[in-house]
């Protein structure tokens, strides 16, 4: 089960970057497609997805943030992403500052699956 959970983990994160590059992509060269219905339920639907076999994935290895340090680095990037994201997608006033908030996501992101991978904060 645990294996399972942690695969739908990764997956869940996999499409959540796909759709984040797609809609930043769109916010970039702002096209209507953004507005569109799916585009704006589908990231809260994914994201949520990924924060339950996240909670379950701490339940069950008894491993938590502010405990484990590299739990601690990944929540903490996570809200970054989470800020940096709005900025990408909403809150950017120009293409330009949209296009630099969205590498800066994109690299946040990477960070966070880094950090997952080595379990290390410092990768
Ligand atoms: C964008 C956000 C996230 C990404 C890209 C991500 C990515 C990953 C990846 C790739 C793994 C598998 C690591 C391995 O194979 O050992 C993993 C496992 C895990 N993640 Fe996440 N994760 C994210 C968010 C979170 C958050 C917010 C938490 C909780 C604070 C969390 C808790 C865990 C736990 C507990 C595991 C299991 C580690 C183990 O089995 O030892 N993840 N994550």
């Amino acid at each position: 089960m645990y294996l399972v959970i942690k695969n739908a983990h990764v997956t869940f994160a996999l499409i959540s970057i796909l759709l984040f590059v797609l809609r930043a992509t769109w916010s970039v060269v702002e096209s209507p497609k953004l507005q569109q219905k799916w585009a704006k339920i589908a990231p809260h639907v994914i994201d949520t997805l990924l924060l339950a076999c996240a909670i379950y994935l701490m339940i069950a290895s008894g491993q938590y943030p502010f405990a484990e340090g590299w739990l601690t680095a990944k929540l903490l990037a996570l809200f970054a992403y989470i800020g940096l994201g709005t900025f990408a997608i909403k809150r950017g006033k120009t293409a330009g500052s949209r296009m630099f908030f969205s590498l800066l996501s994109i690299a946040t992101f990477c960070y966070i699956f880094a950090v997952a991978i080595t379990h290390s904060p410092w990768l």
